[in-house]
């Protein structure tokens, strides 16, 4: 079943099998990090480190945990990134934001496959994906960083968390749009596939090249 195909039964198929598996990596990887980081990060939450195995395990698999993610978020890279381009009508969506908040959506651009929202959270995560993984690997491996490049690592103490907290914000967003907001979202990224009048609704510029399209 591949990606932006219109099924026998008129469903749509939304994300391939390849998108779903290389977003669930990411996924599940980004909530390992998430729960093991915040447990290094402030005393009072690291009680979250003892629900996996403790300080010592998740201090040495948090980082193999971030090279996971950064290689799925490099694969998205490579299945999204063509397709996540800022055109005219995200401009138009972002101006439009106040219609979208009160579900106004005669007054809001049709969203193409993806809306503008969905792209900042793909640049998002790519961006701090990059700068975790370069700030990462300085805290990972200190002694290898010669004392007269200590501003890199005092940079890394800095720009690891703030990195984390920007994803954080995308992270509670995106998992509040894709699971209570567009009813029928979670489903296409479990099982792939999405109605026509979902689409229609959250996508329609998608739906109607779908349509025109022979199949
Ligand atoms: C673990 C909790 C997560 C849940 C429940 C979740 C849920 C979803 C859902 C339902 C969609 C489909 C949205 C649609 O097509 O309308 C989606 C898409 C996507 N997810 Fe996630 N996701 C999670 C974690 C992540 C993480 C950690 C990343 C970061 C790499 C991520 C990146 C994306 C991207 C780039 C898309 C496609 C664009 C978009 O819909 O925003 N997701 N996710």
């Amino acid at each position: 079943m591949s990606a932006s195909a219109v099924l026998p039964d008129g469903r749509i198929c939304r994300y391939s099998l390849r998108e779903r598996v290389v977003h669930w990596i990411a996924g599940i990887s980004y909530l390992y990090l998430l729960l093991t980081g915040l447990a290094f990060w402030s005393p009072w939450l690291f009680w979250l480190a003892t629900l996996f195995g403790g300080g010592t395990v998740s201090r040495e698999l948090h980082p193999w945990a971030g090279l996971v993610f950064v290689i799925a978020v490099g694969f998205m890279y490579g299945l999204w990134a063509n397709q996540m381009h800022t055109t005219q009508t995200d401009r138009e969506f972002w101006r439009a934001l106040p219609h979208y908040v009160r579900n106004e959506d005669e007054e809001v651009p049709p969203a193409d496959r993806f809306n503008g929202g969905q792209k900042v959270l793909f640049w998002g995560f790519f961006w701090c994906g990059i700068f975790l993984l370069l700030s990462g690997l300085i805290l990972w491996f200190p002694p290898l960083i010669p004392w007269s490049l200590r501003y890199f690592r005092y940079a890394a103490v800095i720009i690891h968390p703030v990195a984390a907290l920007l994803t954080i914000g995308l992270f509670i967003i995106h998992v509040y749009m894709g699971t209570a907001l567009e009813r029928g979202s979670c489903h296409s990224m479990v099982r792939g596939d999405v109605s026509a009048g979902w689409a229609r609704k959250f996508h329609p510029a998608w739906y109607d090249r779908l349509m025109r399209a022979p199949h």
